[in-house]
């Protein structure tokens, strides 16, 4: 039996997004984003269920935070619906949308729980969709305006701030694949995003910086190691495989964290960014994504397996798990669970971006869904302990090699409203009868609690 021992002041949170749990889609002039739309649309959400109850958060916040303040839980990552605050994307402001993050903010304070907003996390005005949403280089000015105002009115009290959610899984599944909102199913368009949501990253920091510098800001991106076929099938990599696995990289990876910490987009896609830009000025554009940032936010599941192709752009496939014999031990979203993966993005991360400002990192998601059933009232996801447990672990192992982790956040709260896969993918600490709206705490709700307070674990 070994003791896994973190610091006093390691932050320990869990993360929701508001989409996928406030419900109240249409409630106190609230305007319509891009996922409201989406998600009525026939065919795209796995079960056919949509966000417009989720967890009903809206109205039941105070059970909710009552929940995690009793589980001892120290922070609480939650993100703003933008429609809450600017129905319209810009312009008129709900004032009853913002009478509603105050109260959560202000009852978050008096539980002693830390709030980390995010700006975005997808759910986008449907009104600034309609004006070609991150597609029109404007938006960028759209979303500064945004920031300004939370800061503004909200930066009294929220000291850590994240403006943007995945930008990578934003572009590819919601312009590239179509799998989420807004559904595009275009290369171009998957460019495009790209840079006009980092360049209003920058334009995000910037005003957010000029508004009030005393709060904290950063990006979180998802990001996991690439790892060609053939290095676990047992092969040597060719010139070519090598060029995929560098491309592989790029796309999932530096094109996402070398424009923020260098200033440059990565050799291997510098020429598309371009090229589908043809408008910006990419150079100067790059001089305002790449803001000093006070700390960067990851979120990690498992590994990137891939294989050539020979598409001409993307040049690389993703190889699924599912049926493979090399494959580990899958979670329900058919996610390999690879422990050792999250050391070595971390590691990666650090080495590469992090460490030459000493920026902190936060791993801002992390977590699995499994098929909970209740039993007698009980759920006993002992898989899910187990899950967290060793990426905890592995993660502890990167801080004592010197990687600067400072808090670290399970996906999810409670069982909630997951993209494309609807209500059937359950990551919660807490579960959630979607009948009854009844929260039913799981077996890892309590272990957590229990890590919270104890500053560590028993492996
Ligand atoms: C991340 C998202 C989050 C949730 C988890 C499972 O990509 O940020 O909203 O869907 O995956």
């Amino acid at each position: 039996m070994n003791w896994i021992n973190f610091p006093k002041d390691f932050i320990w949170g869990t993360a929701t997004a508001s989409y996928q749990i406030e419900g109240a889609y249409n409630e106190d002039g609230k305007g319509l984003s891009i996922w409201d739309d989406f998600s009525h649309k026939k065919g795209k959400i796995i079960d056919g269920t949509n966000g417009d109850i989720a967890c009903d958060h809206y109205h039941r916040y105070i059970e909710d935070i009552n929940l995690m303040s009793n589980l001892g839980y120290d922070a609480y990552r939650f993100s703003i619906a933008w429609t809450r605050i600017f129905p319209d994307g810009k312009g008129h402001i709900n004032q009853k949308g913002v009478d509603y993050y105050n109260r959560l903010i202000d009852f978050l304070l008096e539980k002693k729980i830390k709030p980390f907003v995010t700006i975005f996390h997808w759910d986008l005005p449907l009104k600034l969709q309609e004006e070609g949403g991150f597609l029109n280089s404007d938006i960028s000015n759209y979303y500064s305006d945004y920031v300004s105002f939370l800061i503004k009115t909200f930066g009294d009290r929220v000291e850590n701030w994240i403006t943007f959610n995945e930008p990578f899984i934003f572009a590819i599944l919601g312009h590239l694949t179509g799998e989420h909102a807004p559904g595009m199913k275009s290369i171009k368009a998957f460019f495009k995003v790209t840079h006009n949501l980092l360049l209003s990253h920058g334009k995000g920091v910037i005003a957010a910086r000029s508004v009030n510098n005393k709060i904290k800001i950063g990006i979180t991106n998802n990001h996991s190691p690439i790892v060609h076929i053939k290095e676990i099938l047992g092969g040597d990599l060719n010139k070519n495989d090598i060029k995929a696995k560098n491309f592989a990289n790029a796309i999932f990876n530096t094109m996402y964290l070398d424009p923020i910490f260098n200033g440059k987009y990565p050799k291997e896609t510098n020429f598309y960014v371009k090229f589908f830009n043809k408008k910006n000025n990419i150079d100067d554009d790059l001089k305002i994504i790449n803001q000093k940032i006070d700390f960067f936010g990851l979120n990690h599941y498992s590994r990137t397996v891939i294989a050539n192709s020979i598409n001409p752009i993307l040049k690389i496939k993703v190889i699924s798990p599912v049926g493979k014999t090399w494959a580990k031990e899958l979670t329900e979203m058919k996610w390999e669970i690879v422990p050792e993966s999250f050391y070595d993005i971390l590691k990666f991360i650090w080495d590469n971006y992090c460490k030459k400002n000493n920026t902190p990192i936060y791993v801002t998601e992390n977590g699995a869904a499994f098929n909970d059933t209740v039993n007698n009232g009980n759920i006993n996801d002992e898989k899910r302990i187990d899950y967290l447990k060793k990426y905890i672990k592995s993660m502890k192992k990167a801080m004592n090699d010197g990687v600067d982790v400072k808090g670290y956040f399970v996906w999810t709260f409670l069982d909630n409203f997951e993209w494309a896969h609807g209500k059937t993918k359950r990551f919660g600490l807490v579960y959630t009868d979607y009948e009854t709206q009844k929260r039913i705490i799981k077996q890892s709700g309590y272990w957590y609690s229990k890590l919270c307070t104890e500053h560590g674990f028993i492996e």
